[in-house]
Order: structure tokens, then C-alpha cells, then sequence
């Protein structure tokens, strides 16, 4: 059994416009000690899937479909349910710790009280197991500096507390939304080698959400390339960096900077992603696609075409050349 099987999940907000289609109908599984990675623009619904998934959507989102986690139905469970589950099994990291780091508490006392709060510990051994966190992540001098406030912490050190504190819990499912995306590259990549690091070290499941391909490549056994709130594609990552199978994927490839090849010329794919309070009929990508013909006014379905591989595109691969 999958440890998160999601199954025809859609999200609409009701917006001052009309509707806004936000994901629809994504399916996706996740074992044990797996790890996926979800790509795509900004908008693409990347983090209102995670949302869905922590049922932490804004007041005028609606859902549909199945989340199955551990075998249990969270898509619409009741508050208790799902802080039950955030506080012991799934744990989320954001782009901006400070969204989740309270300014005004030390780092201590929001730590421990993750372990006091939610798991019966008494104040010292939990500031003792919140220190060896913050050591496992790399905090020099974790003992004094577990008394600092967050804005006393660089950014890339409080990315760090944050990934110390989710861990807290021993989370089966650690879900990071664009976890580097707001630091500068050298500390982007000491962050991901940390996760990668604590990912196999503690074993959990991880989905990794970032609109940057490149980040995905060291890190995660699969991908689903997100577009218009719909799955384009999905496929082991190596096989996907290898012969991507869908025009978007091939995009989002030229426009990943190379670290082989310095003189290599990034294309970042031109036209910007929809408005999805009225985006464009059948294939959203129909509209800034070189490959788009008259058959992708309709929504092209989903389809299995390789071993664990899927694609949602009208034209077959081999007319997609380079
Ligand atoms: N509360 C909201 N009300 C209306 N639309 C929203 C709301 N939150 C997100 N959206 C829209 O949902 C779409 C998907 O957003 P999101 O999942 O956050 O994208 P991303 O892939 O960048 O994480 C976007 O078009 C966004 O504008
Ligand atoms: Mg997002």
C-alpha cells in the first residue's frame, strides 16, 4: 500500500472573476521512503496540491477526489484528524521560514514546544532532542545558539531550523514547497545536500515542489511536471531528463542552466503560463506550444506509454524533435 495515494484531485477556488480551476484531476502515489518531485511554473498548482494534502487551503478553495494517507482518507477530515497527522506524521517546509517561525519566541521555545506540546516530553529532554536537530542540520554551536530569536539567524540558517523543526516529529511524509528557492545558489545547494542527507539518514518519503527542474535532478527518484493545474508528465527522473516525452518538459529543460556547459545558451520558454481564472481550452499549454495542433482544443488525457512513465500530449513523441 502506498504511504499517499492521491486519486482525482481537483481544487477550485471561488474567485472574484468566476471559478479558478486551480489543479484538476491529479493522481499521484508515494511509498514509503520515496521521493518525488513536483515541477512547473509558478501557478501551475504545485502548492495548492501540497496544501490539499495538509488541509491547509485558503477559506475559498474547494476540493475533490481522494487523498489517501496511510490508508485513510484526509481530503476534508475533520481539524482534529489533520493536526493530529501534521503534528506526528506529515510535516510541510516553506519557501519563507518566516511564515512558520514565530519572531517573537526563541528558537528554543517554539522548538520544544513541538515535543512538549504534542508528544508528552518533559521541557529538558526536549531542548536536549531539539539541540541534536539543530546540530543534525549543521547549526555551529547548536547549544548557545538554540537561545537566538529567528531574525538573528541568517536565511540560510533559518531554512535550516525550519528543516531541524519538521524533522522534530519523525515525519513519514516531509513535504518542502520551493524550500531554496528565496537563498542564493551556493547556500541553495548546501541546503538540498542537507536534505538529500537527512532524506536517506531518517528514511521519510519526501515531495519536493520547485519550479526549478535542476533541483530535482539530485535529489528525487521521480517527477510530475505541473502545468495549468494538470499533470503533462510523469516519469523516473533519469528517464525523463534522458528523452523527456512532453513539449512542456522539453522546455523547462532548455531553460535549465548547465554546470557542464557555462557557454551553454538557456532558453527560457517564451509567453507566460495562464490565468487560470480563464485559461485556454483544452491543453494549457496549447498556447505558447511549438507543437500544438487543432486536436489539443481538447484536454489530451493522461496515458501510460513506458515502464512507469506517462505523458498528456496529442502528438507522438517522435514528431517532437529537438
Ligand atoms: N485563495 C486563492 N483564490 C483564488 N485563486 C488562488 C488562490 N490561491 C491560489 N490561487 C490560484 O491557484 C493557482 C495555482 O496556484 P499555486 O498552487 O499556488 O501555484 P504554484 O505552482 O506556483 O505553487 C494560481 O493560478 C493561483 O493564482
Ligand atoms: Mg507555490
Amino acid at each position: 500500500m502506498s504511504l499517499l495515494q492521491i486519486k482525482d484531485l481537483s481544487v477550485t477556488f471561488e474567485g472574484d472573476d468566476g471559478p479558478v480551476h486551480a489543479v484538476n484531476n491529479l493522481s499521484l502515489s508515494i511509498d514509503k521512503g520515496q521521493t518525488l518531485g513536483i515541477v512547473g511554473e509558478s501557478g501551475s498548482g504545485k502548492s495548492q496540491t501540497a496544501f490539499s494534502i495538509m488541509g491547509l487551503l485558503a477559506k475559498n478553495g474547494r476540493t475533490s477526489g481522494s487523498v489517501l494517507f496511510d490508508g485513510q482518507e484526509i481530503l476534508g477530515a475533520p481539524a482534529k484528524v489533520l493536526n493530529k497527522i501534521r503534528a506526528e506524521r506529515i510535516a510541510m517546509i516553506f519557501q519563507d521560514p518566516m511564515t512558520s517561525l514565530n519572531p517573537y519566541m526563541r528558537i528554543s521555545d517554539q522548538m520544544t514546544e513541538v515535543l512538549t506540546l504534542h508528544h508528552g516530553m518533559s521541557k529538558r529532554d526536549a531542548l536536549v532532542e531539539c539541540t541534536r536537530m539543530l546540530d543534525a542540520v549543521k547549526i555551529p554551536a547548536a547549544k548557545e545558539r538554540i537561545r537566538l530569536y529567528p531574525h538573528e539567524f541568517s536565511g540560510g540558517m533559518r531554512q535550516r531550523v525550519m528543516i531541524a523543526m519538521s524533522l522534530l516529529c519523525k515525519p513519514d511524509l516531509l513535504i518542502a514547497d520551493e524550500p531554496t528557492t528565496a537563498l542564493d545558489v551556493t547556500v541553495q545547494a548546501q541546503i538540498m545536500g542537507l536534505l538529500s542527507e537527512l532524506q536517506r539518514d531518517f528514511g521519510m518519503a519526501t515531495i519536493l515542489i520547485t519550479h526549478d527542474l535542476g533541483v530535482v535532478a539530485g535529489f528525487c527518484e521521480r517527477v510530475l511536471v505541473m502545468y495549468g493545474g494538470r499533470v503533462m508528465e510523469e516519469a523516473p527522473t533519469d528517464p525523463l531528463f534522458a528523452t523527456p516525452s512532453h513539449p512542456y518538459t522539453r522546455g523547462l529543460l532548455a531553460a535549465v542552466p548547465r554546470v557542464d556547459d557555462e557557454d551553454a545558451v538557456m532558453k527560457a520558454i517564451p509567453g507566460n503560463p495562464p490565468n487560470m481564472s480563464d485559461p485556454p481550452e483544452g491543453c494549457p499549454f496549447r498556447p505558447r506550444c511549438t507543437y500544438a495542433v487543432d486536436s489539443c482544443h481538447t484536454m489530451p488525457p493522461l496515458e501510460p506509454f513506458a515502464e512507469n512513465r506517462a505523458r498528456a500530449c496529442r502528438r507522438p513523441i517522435e514528431e517532437l524533435s529537438a
